[in-house]
């Protein structure tokens, strides 16, 4: 018998361009042997630890694991719970502990195999243990393949909020293997994608008109699948590249996520009520809708950026989060805990329209309460 040559699966490369840490982001379907690959090549005879989380564990540690020895790597497997309370100093400690026990030395490597709350910790780990090792990241969530692994935060939480211990720590080497979504929850998924949705609206028109037209065709796993997360790390890449350190523009891929942050801080970052994707969908809509209401954004765009959200089956709206979202006063002293606020002013980034989105410091909290509170009543 005569078996026809496999065909390499369709792959895009996207550069991140940091003088001195630069990193490729590789974007395809059944990518995971090629990132065994790119791991050796990028550190020949190194140790790996696999850091993941039970789920991701189950459905797809042994394939990538299986592909790291073919390729040379040996590794050792650090499993954490999933959720959202992983991101804390009890199992930050116990993952730098772990990766001592596994001897992992300064020219090995930390693999973040998970979602965000993976790569978030594992890169946090990473950024310390002995001053700082190499880390990939290869994102199982579709949040993570166009946000979270890209662009080098890495942190946990602490009781005075989300992401507040951290540090930047760019990886080396990012493998969003798509095909790894198809193991999603559809409400998993649908949250990822409003972070997809945002690059459209915070500088990309056109890519949002391609949104409007698609998303089905992203959810399904099609070739619009690929090339949605290609255009949001393109544009993450770009932002990320220019300021890294979020002295300028990097604050706008904060986009609705001054509204989110409140949101699961008073939903108690509870993920049977709203997951962080949900939140920033509800804060997309909140913010082109306190746009519109600052005279800054047309009524119809800010419509626009609801009825996409309500295609999907995304939130956009206070009254859909489970439970309740608190009242106007209580959302706004959530937003005043987040890190984003300077010196007691909130900064939001506001939009004059789809695609045109902007940094908006000093805005007064009696605007932002008022808003809420007709939002709330509406
Ligand atoms: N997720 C926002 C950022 O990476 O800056």
């Amino acid at each position: 018998m005569i078996l026809a040559p496999s065909t390499p699966a369709a792959r895009t490369v996207v550069p991140v361009a940091l003088e001195g840490r630069a990193y490729d982001i590789h974007i395809g379907r059944d990518q995971l042997a090629e990132a065994a690959a790119l791991i050796a090549a990028l550190a020949p005879g190194a140790r790996a630890a696999l850091v993941t989380d039970e789920t991701v564990a189950r459905l797809h540690a042994d394939a990538l694991e299986a592909s790291l020895a073919r390729a040379g790597i040996g590794t050792t497997r650090i499993t954490i719970p999933p959720g959202e309370a992983s991101k804390s100093y009890a199992r930050f400690a116990a993952v730098c502990d772990a990766l001592l026990d596994a001897k992992i030395e300064r020219n090995d490597l930390v693999i973040a195999f998970g979602g965000g709350v993976v790569g978030d910790l594992a890169g946090f780990a990473a950024a310390v243990l002995r001053r700082g090792v190499r880390f990939v990241q290869i994102p199982t969530t579709l949040l993570a393949q166009v946000d979270s692994s890209v662009g080098g935060k890495t942190g946990i939480n602490s009781s005075h909020g989300k992401n507040l211990i951290g540090a930047f720590h760019q990886p080396a080497l990012v493998v969003a293997d798509t095909a790894l979504l198809d193991t999603l929850s559809q409400r998993e998924f649908k949250a990822g994608y409003a972070e997809v949705v945002k690059y459209g609206l915070i500088d990309d028109p056109a890519f949002f008109d391609w949104c409007e037209v698609n998303w089905s065709r992203v959810i399904a796993g099609g070739p619009e699948r690929d090339q949605a997360v290609a255009v949001s790390c393109r544009a993450k890449a770009a932002i990320v590249a220019r300021d890294e350190r979020e002295e300028g523009d990097r604050a706008l891929l904060n986009l609705g996520h001054t509204f989110a942050h409140a949101l699961e801080r008073l939903t108690a970052y509870d993920s049977s009520r709203l997951v962080h994707g949900e939140a920033v969908a509800i804060g997309l809509a909140l913010a082109f809708r306190f746009s519109q209401r600052l005279g800054l954004c047309p009524g119809q765009d800010a419509i626009r950026v609801s009825r996409h959200l309500d295609n999907i089956g995304l939130p956009s709206r206070l009254q859909q989060v489970p439970g309740g979202a608190g009242s106007a006063e209580d959302i706004v002293a959530a937003m005043a805990q987040d890190k984003k606020v300077k010196r007691g002013a909130l900064t939001f980034i506001l939009a004059r329209g789809i695609g045109r989105s902007f940094i908006a410091p000093g805005i007064p909290a009696d605007d932002v309460r008022g808003f809420i509170a007709d939002e709330l009543a509406g």
